[in-house]
């Protein structure tokens, strides 16, 4: 691989970012692994790997339906290099079904789902919904298109856009989670501006940390539902003592690993066996 100039800016939850120049960031996509909203020490092996080339795949398909993203090109196979844009301070999000935090606001009375749609755990909304929520806080907030507006981050143009585009990449996953046996129940994307003005894809997709997917041959509506991601990490740490009754403060960063080697191997398969179901390709 050719060496690159570059200056580190930050760690995230998962990626290091290092700005390369020329208008150009550099995504190295890491094993780091977070649950609860709390970062833990241990690592998950292939994560990062699967987390960056499932995005690639993704944002290739993008390309060839006319979706502009961030990607420049994937290095290696953990690296992607991309362009640097301003990122709108907002998570996006795309649902299909009545689940998660849409699930509680629902039964609080709090909104009003599809026309249609039956009212009950993990049941598939009549058409799906495109959400926005706070990005900068540790519990993300529903923001609405007033609130976004008010905060002149964008206009109505380009909310439009962003709803348009939510839809469109809604499509294409749909269509990918389906021949893997995957419900894709939600997802979270994330949308920067370039110098024009545009909007442009960022960030990540399709990846077990962005999406809500569940084994299509395991799907039974009115109940809690399996996700195929680090549902294996987050079971165990309900079980684990300690955790049950008093978990971390969210944005606590553990200092010392507590997964057995078994949770481990167990989620770094299910992220690589998410890779191949969803890409058709061997890992
Ligand atoms: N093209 C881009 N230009 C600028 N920033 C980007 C771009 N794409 C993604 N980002 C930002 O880079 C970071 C990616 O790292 P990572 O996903 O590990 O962070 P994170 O801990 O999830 O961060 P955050 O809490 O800010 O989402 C995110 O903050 C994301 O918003
Ligand atoms: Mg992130």
């Amino acid at each position: 691989m050719r060496q690159l100039e570059k200056r580190f800016i930050r760690s995230g939850k998962v990626k290091d970012i290092y700005d390369v120049g020329d208008g150009k960031l550099l995504f190295v996509y890491t094993d780091r692994l977070s649950s609860h909203d709390v970062m833990l020490a241990d690592k998950i092996p292939h994560k990062g790997q699967v987390l960056c080339r499932l995005s690639a795949y993704c944002f290739e398909n993008c390309k060839a339906h006319g979706v502009e993203t961030h990607m420049i090109e994937a290095l290696g196979t953990n690296e992607m290099l991309a362009k640097k844009l301003f990122l709108i301070p907002v998570e996006v999000i795309g649902r299909n079904y009545l689940y998660g935090s849409y699930w509680k606001r629902y039964q609080r009375g709090e909104i009003q789902l599809p026309e249609g749609t039956e009212p009950v755990l993990a049941a598939r909304l009549t058409e799906p919904v495109v959400e926005f929520t706070t990005k900068f806080e540790t519990k993300d907030k529903p923001l609405t298109e007033q609130e976004i507006l008010f905060r002149e981050w964008v206009g109505t143009r380009e909310i439009d856009q962003i709803k348009k585009i939510t839809l469109e990449l809604n499509e294409l996953m749909l269509k990918d989670a389906e021949k893997a046996g995957f419900i894709l129940a939600d997802f979270k994307l994330e949308f920067g501006i370039d110098e024009n003005g545009k909007i442009i894809l960022a960030d990540e997709a399709e990846t077990p940390d962005t999406c809500r997917f569940w084994d299509a041959s395991q799907y039974q509506p009115n109940k809690v539902q399996d996700s195929f991601d680090k549902q294996i990490v987050r079971d165990y740490l309900e079980k684990m003592k300690g955790w049950d009754k008093n978990q971390p403060t969210p944005g606590t960063k553990l200092a010392k690993p507590i997964l057995p080697e078994e949770i481990i191997r167990k989620t770094s398969q299910r992220y690589v066996e998410a890779y191949e179901r969803l890409t058709s390709k061997e890992f």
